[in-house]
């Protein structure tokens, strides 16, 4: 609370002194801002390309039956707590607290929030997603399963290094409302389809499968392994033992290599494995077989989310990645509904991070640039065309063709450059001459063909 003092010094939630007479240095702080560490701009040509993605995506899993779902980017802190689980790093150490300024008024005078008022920002989408299913019921009783996917930032208060950002975009989809193996094959199959569609070699990734169990097997291995924990104790490091107490699997995730190749002697989940999650377990590779999917089995994959049941995947790549090489990862999830206070009602989905996606991408060799592109340019020869060159622009927009004209008084040489630097298609220039005649030389920039147009008709020559 000292510190949160200390930060917002001044009355007001923006932590600013709105005191009238700015001097010239704080002027200066104010102009040399940039975006907060962790995160990133996307310029033109790359946020085109990420149109592109997030299209590219949508189209694919509309094939599947998917259909769009937006939910708040913050939501109550409580939600993530329960749904993604207390003792993860996501919840314990890598949530986005957001407080409103009258709220952050209450905390500074020492008044606890109430639970509505405790906002986080979303660190990941399912649980956003779920809670959006179970508040409009999108899945009655009987009802054919929710398909749904989403595009969109994601926020998570990690260290920043390659590919890991503070707020970074996602694509993911869940299902709700369906427990058979069928749904979990058929994901795993449109997520690797869309990786190879948007330009992932294929030869470059890796699937890794695994199985967490249910909530009748999943318990008894959960205390092999916290008892096997307890057999290394100091052989592992101190998280590891804290996590024994709290969420023993969690010390498969551990980076510190001598946990590692202690965990790598492990109990295997896939050796304890009740009947029916060996079955729904071996219909899914079967159904990843029939399709040709790739997999490889890990027993080690138990993903950073508490809220996986049975099947878990993860999609890795190698090349150009650094140590962060998950570009996409799921599972199903089969209880979360009912830890955000909704019927029983299965789930599974997954999200690929687009930022990774990129690195693997340009890795490969693929362009992640779209060109910018302008159907036509129309240069002034002098400020007598002006008025018609505008009205000729404005006409050519609403005929649906994307053109553009000088607006700084260049000269004719340079509004050539402009047009070549916008990639314009063709150029018209406009004069005197081309007014009287009432029409102009057309120029295909490309070809360097040239006819003329009728001034009055350049609007459906080009959008023909
Ligand atoms: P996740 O594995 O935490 O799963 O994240 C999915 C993907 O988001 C990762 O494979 C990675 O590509 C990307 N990602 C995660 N954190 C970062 C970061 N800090 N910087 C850049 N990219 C990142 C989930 O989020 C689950 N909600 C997936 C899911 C959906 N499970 C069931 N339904």
């Amino acid at each position: 609370l000292g510190e949160l003092r200390a930060f917002f010094r001044v009355s007001g939630a923006t932590g600013y002194n709105t005191n009238a007479d700015t001097t010239c240095n704080e002027r200066k702080r104010i102009m040399a801002i940039q975006a907060p560490e962790g995160t990133f701009d996307l310029l033109p040509g790359e946020a085109a390309f990420w149109d592109h993605f997030r299209a590219t995506a949508f189209d694919t899993f509309a094939r599947y039956g998917y259909h769009p779902i937006e939910t708040p980017l913050f939501e109550q802190t409580d939600l993530f707590v329960r749904g993604i689980g207390e003792a993860t790093d996501v919840v314990s150490k890598e949530m986005f607290t957001a407080i409103s300024g009258g709220n952050m008024q209450k905390l500074l005078a020492g008044e606890k929030l109430k639970s509505k008022s405790r906002l986080s920002l979303r660190p990941e989408g399912t649980a956003g997603v779920v809670r959006a299913v179970v508040q409009h019921n999108l899945v009655p009783q009987g009802g054919a399963p929710a398909k749904l996917m989403y595009a969109g930032p994601m926020f998570r208060a990690e260290r920043p290094q390659k590919g890991r950002l503070r707020q970074f975009r996602q694509v993911g989809i869940e299902c709700l409302g369906a427990e058979e193996p069928t749904v979990d094959a058929e994901a795993i199959i449109m997520l690797m389809r869309f990786f190879v569609r948007i330009g992932i070699p294929a030869g470059d990734m890796r699937l890794l499968l695994n199985s967490m169990g249910c909530e009748k097997c999943r318990p008894a291995y959960r205390e092999m392994v916290r008892e096997f924990i307890r057999a290394h104790e100091s052989e592992m490091c101190e998280e590891c033992n804290r996590r024994a107490d709290i969420n023993p699997l969690r010390a498969f995730d551990c980076k510190n290599s001598e946990c590692a190749a202690v965990m790598a002697n492990a109990p295997k989940i896939i050796d304890h494995l009740c009947d029916d999650c060996r079955e729904h377990y071996e219909a899914v590779k079967r159904y990843l077989d029939a399709a040709g999917i790739a997999y490889e089995e890990d027993s080690k994959l138990v993903r950073g989310l508490d809220y996986y049941t049975r099947t878990v995947f993860e999609v890795q790549v190698d090349n150009g990645m650094g140590s962060q090489n998950a570009i996409g990862g799921g599972g199903r999830y089969d209880k979360l509904a009912e830890e955000v206070g909704g019927r029983a009602t299965p789930g599974l989905g997954f999200a690929l991070g687009y930022e990774r996606c990129v690195l693997a991408l340009e890795a490969a060799g693929a362009d992640t640039l779209v060109a910018r592109g302008l159907d036509l340019f129309v240069v002034c020869v002098d400020d007598s065309a002006r008025d018609r060159a505008f009205a000729l622009v404005q006409a050519c927009r609403d005929a649906g063709v994307q053109c553009d004209m000088d607006h700084q008084g260049r000269s004719v040489k340079s509004q050539f450059k402009l047009a070549d630097k916008l990639g314009a298609n063709f150029v018209m220039t406009l004069g005197p001459d081309e007014l009287a005649a009432g029409e102009a030389t057309l120029r295909n920039m490309l070809t360097h063909e040239e006819r003329a147009v009728a001034l009055d008709t350049v609007a459906a020559a080009l959008s023909a």
